[in-house]
């Protein structure tokens, strides 16, 4: 049995994430992790609110609520959307958990006896009229490396680039607007990530079976001009980690805290911990530490591209540098952006559809299968309601829908509701399952390469063989002349269905489970062999007929969804 630590990247706190965000990360983490747990393998699937940071304070500021309080409760609105989108989290911590505060701190204070920090007295860009220190993400201005107008203070979203605001051309304060932004002295601390470039382009150049989009953005910023800056990990804020050195005060750092993009990936491994705090896990440190336990541990994280560079360089750079055996990531999956109806998700601006009215719409199926398909894979993609139409009305109803209403009701018409005894699987029958088998294995290595969108079609392409196989054979038409074979024929089309449960259950978990339970079975085992899985269900097993599996989007559904989500939500 294989042990597979999977983490998605960890949502900020502030705001009900958009379908783009879902689709990101959190997605397709769960069906990895959904599929490494059908194959037997143990998996501890992990993610986690991420709170610290000026949005969320801000964020409070506007809900008028303590920060403590407004991330505490949208903890629990994310928690409850994840749930309903059917992601199986084993834990969805919180960054500003204990937990994450004691591990944080330790890292940092490894880091300051291996001479990896370094204490800067700098100017810091201090806008009177916001009355404050700006964050970095609260300038903005144009990018020095690729011109892009609207580059944050800590990066640009154009070309990925880090940045510093200093860099910024022509900055202003996104708060007031304010363009009379001075600079003042304050004392912070650095990550001396330059010490480690070499040993991170080693690391780097040994994961060549990395997506290209991971790799080359990693070595772009490797390798660029200027390389490996050394990073500001501390920042003027209240709300966030207290810095500290371990469980000692830092001298000449007080009242200040960690910078959000510091503690948040720590969380991966301290969410772990709470996993075990809360009773739910016995053992972390046999997923974590390659000292306990963890070296025959697979660890994939999944990531849109923006955050890259901090899994590949920043976060390393932490466990590098802390000196302690910590496990490093095997793989990292990253995914480009869907776009919403010609122009981009956004969640400043409430464009698009966000998880919450997503659900308020229709189960969470429809949407996994859709987003799952049409993942930003190897290029940006396009949600639009055409294209959510279709993929819903002609691949779950016409395909799969389809098939499991017509062989049920057939069945229960002409056989009643049990698997039907009589007549013997013959030479369409082996057809189907050489295809079959030849399918099961490619979707298998898909799945197990996380090609999400070959692993979609190769699902669809079989969900399709087994309404090809039932079209020609015609039991309908069989059973007038021959009811022993057309027996046979359904008895093969109810275990299509138990085995389309079996494979659909990593994309529309759901529907797998009404699935099973309409055939009346425990037995969701992977089918190693396709032809024994396709003998699961006996003669005279009982079964039932399931409701309507989905329901088409009609036109007038979709015109109305277009219309209601095309303006922005406040
Ligand atoms: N909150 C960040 C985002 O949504 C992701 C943080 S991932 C972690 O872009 F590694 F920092 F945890
Ligand atoms: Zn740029």
């Amino acid at each position: 049995m294989a042990r597979h630590l999977i983490t998605s990247a960890i949502p900020y706190i502030n705001g009900i994430k958009h379908l783009g965000n879902l689709v990101g990360s959190q997605l397709p983490a769960d069906l990895f992790a959904r599929y490494q747990r059908a194959r037997g393998n143990e998996v501890l699937f992990l993610c986690a609110t991420d709170e610290h940071g000026t949005p969320a304070e801000l964020a409070a500021a506007k809900a008028g609520q303590p920060v403590a309080e407004y991330c505490a409760e949208m903890h629990a609105v994310q928690a409850r959307i994840a749930e309903g989108f059917g992601l199986s989290f084993d834990h969805f911590g919180r960054s500003s958990s204990p937990e994450n505060h004691t591990l944080t701190q330790h890292f940092a204070g490894r880091l300051a006896d291996a001479g990896l920090i370094e204490e800067v007295t700098e100017t810091q860009v201090y806008s009177k009229e916001d009355g404050r220190f700006l964050p970095d993400r609260y300038i903005e201005g144009t990018c020095p490396n690729c011109g892009f107008d609207s580059a944050r203070g800590d990066q640009c979203d154009n070309c990925t680039k880090q940045l510093d605001p200093s860099d910024l051309i022509e900055p202003h304060s996104t708060i007031s607007g304010a363009t009379d932004l001075e600079e003042r002295e304050t004392k912070h601390l650095y990550l001396r990530q330059s010490q480690m470039r070499d040993k991170l382009q080693d690391w780097i150049d040994s994961k060549n079976d990395w997506p290209v989009l991971t790799t080359s953005i990693a070595n772009k910023w490797l390798n660029d001009g200027d390389g490996l800056q050394d990073r500001g990990i501390t920042r003027d804020l209240d709300w966030g980690i207290p810095v500290k050195r371990g469980d000692e005060d830092w001298p000449g750092m007080e009242g200040k805290v960690f910078y959000v993009w510091f503690d948040a990936p720590i969380e991966y491994i301290a969410s772990s911990q709470e996993w075990v705090d809360a009773g739910q896990g016995d053992d972390w440190q046999r997923w974590w530490r390659t000292d306990k336990g963890a070296e025959d541990v697979t660890y994939t994280q999944f990531m849109g591209k923006d955050n890259v560079p901090f899994h590949t360089l920043s976060f390393p750079a932490t466990i590098l540098g802390s000196g302690e055996p910590w496990k490093l990531v095997d793989y990292i999956k990253s995914f480009n952006y869907l776009n919403y109806d010609g122009g981009q998700f956004s969640t400043s601006r409430g464009r698009g559809v966000f998880m919450d009215q997503a659900l308020e719409l229709l189960p969470a199926d429809y949407w996994r299968w859709w987003l799952l398909s049409n993942v930003p894979e190897t290029s940006d993609s396009e949600f639009t309601w055409e294209s959510f139409q279709i993929g819903v009305n002609k691949d779950l109803a016409d395909v799969l829908g389809n098939f499991v209403s017509r062989v049920t009701k057939f069945c229960r018409s002409k056989f009643g509701e049990e698997v039907p005894a009589g007549g013997a699987y013959g030479a369409a029958e082996e057809a189907l399952i050489a295809e079959l088998t030849k399918r099961v294995r490619a979707y298998e290595g898909f799945m197990e390469a996380m090609e999400v969108r070959k692993s979609a079609q190769e699902l669809r392409a079989i969900w399709s063989a087994g309404n090809e196989y039932l079209q020609e054979a015609a039991p309908w038409a069989t059973f007038k002349e021959d009811p022993d074979a057309a027996a046979a024929q359904i008895r093969m089309a109810l275990n299509l269905i138990r085995l389309y449960a079996v494979l659909s259950s990593p994309f529309i978990p759901e529907t797998s489970a009404r699935l099973f339970s309409a055939m009346n079975t425990l037995d969701t085992e992977w089918p190693g062999d396709v032809a024994a899985a396709l003998s699961a269900l006996p003669a005279g097993h009982a079964f039932s007929v399931p409701d309507n599996l989905f329901a088409k989007i009609t036109d007038e559904q979709r015109e109305e969804w277009q219309e209601r989500f095309a303006g922005v939500r406040d």
